[in-house]
């Protein structure tokens, strides 16, 4: 880029982290479309937020009315889609927050690329491993049913490929487990990691 210097802020995320009390870091969040990605991402967000940490969260349907609403489903779409939000979510990581993403990425390739922008350890990726007669048996918006009469071209898991995550930070079963044990595993995996120092058990919490 010419002309363009990086200019170093003089408040550091070090500074922003130690004042917030945990560390910063993206919990990408990826599955098909219906896995709970969404329902998730909300969940540990309130969990996190009621523990006192900085938290926001990046959804894809709603990303998609703003930031990208000039994006479509094609693959090429959905690169900019993912390179846009991991770049976002980049930002908030500097700014001390915990960015959690709920976005479908499907091609790992394009999760790879977000992955690299990270420091090790910064990016944690979480997939929501609900199968696809799950989701579609759900179908929550209706859109499985149009996808398979084919009024939705290019529909992941059925006219649009899904690369299954080969080695996350973590796995949830989201297709079957609660949404509160699904809640407790991702806590305890930041717990475990050092992002945040200490999770109280869940009695703690709800007495609050
Ligand atoms: S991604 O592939 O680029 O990561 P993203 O998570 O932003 O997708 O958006 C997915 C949401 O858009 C789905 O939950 C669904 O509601 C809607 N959607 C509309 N068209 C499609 C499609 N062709 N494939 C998948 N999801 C679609």
């Amino acid at each position: 880029m010419n002309n363009i210097v990086w200019h170093h802020a003089t408040v550091t995320r070090e500074m922003r982290q130690s004042q917030n009390g945990h560390k910063s870091a993206v919990l990408w969040f990826t599955g098909l479309s219906g896995s709970g990605k969404s329902t998730l991402a909300h969940a540990v967000e309130d969990r996190l937020h009621r523990l006192g940490c900085r938290t926001f969260v990046f959804d894809g349907d709603n990303v998609r009315h703003g930031l990208c609403a000039d994006l479509g489903f094609s693959l090429e779409d959905r690169k900019e889609n993912i390179r846009r939000i991991g770049e976002m979510s980049k930002l908030f990581v500097e700014a001390g927050v915990i960015a959690l993403t709920a976005f479908i990425s499907p091609l790992r390739e394009d999760r790879q690329r977000v992955r690299s922008l990270f420091p090790h350890g910064d990016f944690l990726e979480i997939f929501c491993n609900a199968s696809l007669e799950v989701c579609e048996q759900r179908d929550v918006k209706g859109m499985y049913k149009r996808a398979r009469a084919g009024d939705i071209p290019e529909f992941t898991g059925i006219s649009s490929p899904y690369d299954v995550p080969q080695n996350p930070e973590l796995e949830v079963d989201t297709g079957h487990a609660e949404l509160e044990t699904c809640v407790q595993s991702v806590v305890a995996m930041l717990s475990r990691r050092g992002v945040i120092s200490n999770a109280p058990d869940s009695s703690t919490l709800h007495s609050q």
